[in-house]
């Protein structure tokens, strides 16, 4: 296959929201993980979102049980337009049609047993066909300047074709709870990869630049995640089947401009939340004042008290 075959506009996205969501037990109990709000919208909207920004037209979620609000958060909901119409709350309104998605748009795909992130991308095979595609992880967020992470990303596949994945820096002693890339990081912004490693031993780590869940990949990875086989954690892991596309393909690690925000632990949820809230035009100057006292009193409290 041509180079050029690799550089097809990428149309498609795949969200995989099949996963069960334990960290966060009770709450998604019932709830799915991906309605947990950031500021005022699910992360699930957060993320179709970014792809829309880069010029995704197809959104493909993959969803299992108890998943059903992530599709109906999207749906019209003309009682509820009619009542906010009534009531004068436009900016409120013009929130809610941000929110919609147009016939045509939203894909469903079920992944009976959540298998793993390799496995839920593998049940999307049939609706991404023979066409290069993207993957963002719901419960990871990117704060950005300017463009999104997505669409920086479709900048360098644009230049680059094949498959693009964003990479982060980490501490070395974190590299063990991530994919790390092996690269000749030179500081780029694009670099070739040599090789991919999930979850390494921190002496093992060949970089420090971790995978965050965006990913531009080659139909060709199906062929990989056919074979069904489990790696770390006993899981169907998607950077096995990626890593087997890095000879035969162009494969790039892109930094990409911003911060990313692992909202699927309870933490990172937090700072997403403060990160994003702390910037939102109508409550930001509040919820940094609230921050600076509440940081203000804990400075002052005794150390003990605080370590409660
Ligand atoms: P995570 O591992 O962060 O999600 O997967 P999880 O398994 O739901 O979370 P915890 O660890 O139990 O708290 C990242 C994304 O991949 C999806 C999840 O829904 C999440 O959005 N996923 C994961 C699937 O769709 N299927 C799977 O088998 C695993």
């Amino acid at each position: 296959m041509s180079t050029e075959n690799y550089k097809r506009p990428v149309r498609k996205a795949v969200f995989p929201v099949a996963g069960l969501g334990t960290r966060f037990l009770p709450a998604t109990k019932v709830m799915p993980k991906e309605m947990l709000p950031i500021n005022d919208q699910p992360l699930i909207q957060h993320v179709v979102n970014e792809a829309r920004e880069a010029g995704i037209e197809e959104f493909i979620f993959v969803t299992g049980r108890h998943k059903n609000l992530l599709e109906e958060h999207f749906d019209y909901q003309p009682e509820l337009k009619q009542t906010l119409q009534r009531r004068g709350k436009d900016k409120m309104l013009e929130k809610v049609e941000e929110s919609e998605m147009t016939e045509g748009e939203l894909f469903l795909t079920r992944q009976a047993r959540p298998l793993g992130l390799g496995h839920a991308i593998w049940c999307a095979r049939k609706l991404i066909s023979n066409e290069p595609f993207a993957i963002l992880l719901p419960d990871v967020l990117v704060k950005s300047q300017k463009n999104g992470c997505l669409k920086q990303m479709v900048d360098i596949y644009n230049e680059t074709g094949g498959n693009v994945i964003a990479v982060e820096d980490v501490p070395r002693e974190e590299t063990y709870k991530y994919g790390i890339v092996d690269v000749d990081d030179d500081g780029s912004q694009k670099m070739p990869v040599k090789g991919l490693v999930e979850k390494p031993n921190i002496e093992d780590a060949p970089s420090t630049l971790s995978v965050i869940g965006r990913y531009i990949l080659q139909p060709e990875v199906f062929e990989h995640l056919s074979a069904f086989e489990t790696g770390a954690g006993g899981e169907i892991q998607l950077t096995d089947a990626m890593a087997k596309l890095i000879k035969p393909q162009p494969f790039y690690a892109a930094r990409f401009d911003g911060k990313s925000y692992d909202s699927g632990s309870r933490i990172g949820f937090i700072e997403a939340n403060l990160a994003f809230t702390s910037t939102d035009p109508e409550i930001g100057e509040d919820v940094k004042r609230v921050i600076l006292e509440m940081a203000e009193k804990i400075k002052n409290e005794p150390k003990d008290v605080a370590a409660e």
